[in-house]
């Protein structure tokens, strides 16, 4: 405060975000926001303008926090708020040496993400997106005893990489489909594990002995590249790989080999690397790859709410006080 009036701190936000967001901050009357007012992402030299001086920082998973935006914010920032329970693209060390406190969107995101992981798990294993196109291409002549058959759940082993809180809403979805394993690796065994009957095992067992294997850990240091040539070539070749983690944790090539080769039957990915995967990418070649848009907490209202709890987020860090989410690092 200064003689006695409190100071209007400087945000900077580097997208546009759903208006519930926008008019907590409004309505707050405790910043100054400014916006890269676009759908497309921020060029990284505006990235650097925008947080010159800035007290808050409010980013999208796609923009790299690293030290030299840190450097170039200064010492006025106090938090980062980021519209995403990722947080893989920030440098948390560096972030943490400044004392900057960071906001994150867990937990609001969590069944519109496990949502969309079973519509790509069923749309994979079942071959909806090929259906589809078949139809309206004339492909489809009459009904056929041994055309466009995939992979069902019933009866199977289900194996979810990082039974996490979205791996967790996974599972107790996936469950009511006649699932009749559910095996689960990651760091530690889970308590919470028992309600959908989730046995933890090494990751080796659970690659070898599942029909479907769901990874929704988070990318680190450990997980980056996890899903390699030497894990497909212990997965089964009838199969289904799903990822709505981040793409990082795929090596790709060794996907695509994998795929061609008939070692597994099929994939469905939700975050590839690069987002956007270029349209020449040879996945997008394969007819047992189906690949969306990060989508996975794409509802309008789930979107909302992120917003709100992101600003929220904002505010508190603005204003020294509990934030409704905070990341602790
Ligand atoms: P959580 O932190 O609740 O879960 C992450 C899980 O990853 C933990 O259970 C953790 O297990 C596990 N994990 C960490 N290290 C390893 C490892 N070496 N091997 C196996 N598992 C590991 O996060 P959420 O469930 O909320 O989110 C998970 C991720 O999903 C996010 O980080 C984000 O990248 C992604 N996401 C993608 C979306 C999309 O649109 N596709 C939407 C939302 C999130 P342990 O506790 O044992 O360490
Ligand atoms: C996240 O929140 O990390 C997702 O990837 C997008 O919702």
């Amino acid at each position: 405060s200064i003689g006695g009036r409190t100071e209007i701190m400087k945000v900077f936000i580097t997208r546009r975000i759903p208006q519930e967001g926008m008019k907590i901050l409004s309505q707050a009357g405790v910043c100054k926001v400014s916006l890269w007012d676009s759908d497309e992402p921020v060029p990284r030299a505006e990235l650097l303008k925008g947080v010159e001086g800035a007290h808050g920082l409010l980013c999208l998973l796609s923009d790299k926090i690293d030290t030299e935006v840190l450097e170039a914010a200064g010492p006025n920032l106090k938090v980062i708020s980021t519209l995403s329970v990722g947080f893989d693209h920030m440098a948390m060390d560096e972030i943490k040496k400044r004392g900057v406190r960071v906001g994150y969107t867990p937990d609001v995101l969590t069944d519109a993400t496990a949502e969309l992981t079973v519509a790509l798990l069923l749309a994979t294993a079942r071959r909806l997106p090929e259906g589809v196109v078949e139809v309206k291409n004339g492909g489809w002549s009459t009904w056929k005893p041994l055309w466009l058959c995939g992979y069902g759940l019933s009866g199977s082993t289900v194996g979810v990489i990082g039974l996490g809180r979205i791996g967790m809403a996974i599972a107790r979805r996936l469950k009511p489909f006649g699932v009749k394993r559910l095996l689960y690796s990651g760091r530690t065994a889970k308590s919470y594990a028992a309600e959908v009957e989730g046995e933890y095992v090494p990751l080796d067992t659970l690659v070898s002995e599942s029909d479907f294997v769901v990874v929704s850990c988070a990318l680190t240091p450990e997980t980056q590249g996890l899903c390699n040539k030497d894990f497909f070539s212990k997965m089964k070749n009838t199969a289904v790989f799903i990822n709505t983690s981040r793409g990082a944790v795929v090596n790709q090539e060794d996907l695509y080999q994998a795929l061609s080769s008939g070692q597994i039957a099929c994939a469905g990915l939700d975050v590839t690397t690069p987002e956007p995967l270029p349209t020449d990418h040879p996945l997008l070649t394969l007819k047992n790859c189906v690949v969306l848009p990060h989508i996975g907490s794409a509802t309008y209202s789930t979107r909302g709410i992120m917003a709100e709890l992101s600003a929220n987020n904002l505010l508190a860090g603005l204003q020294g006080t509990d934030m409704p989410s905070e990341l602790k690092f």
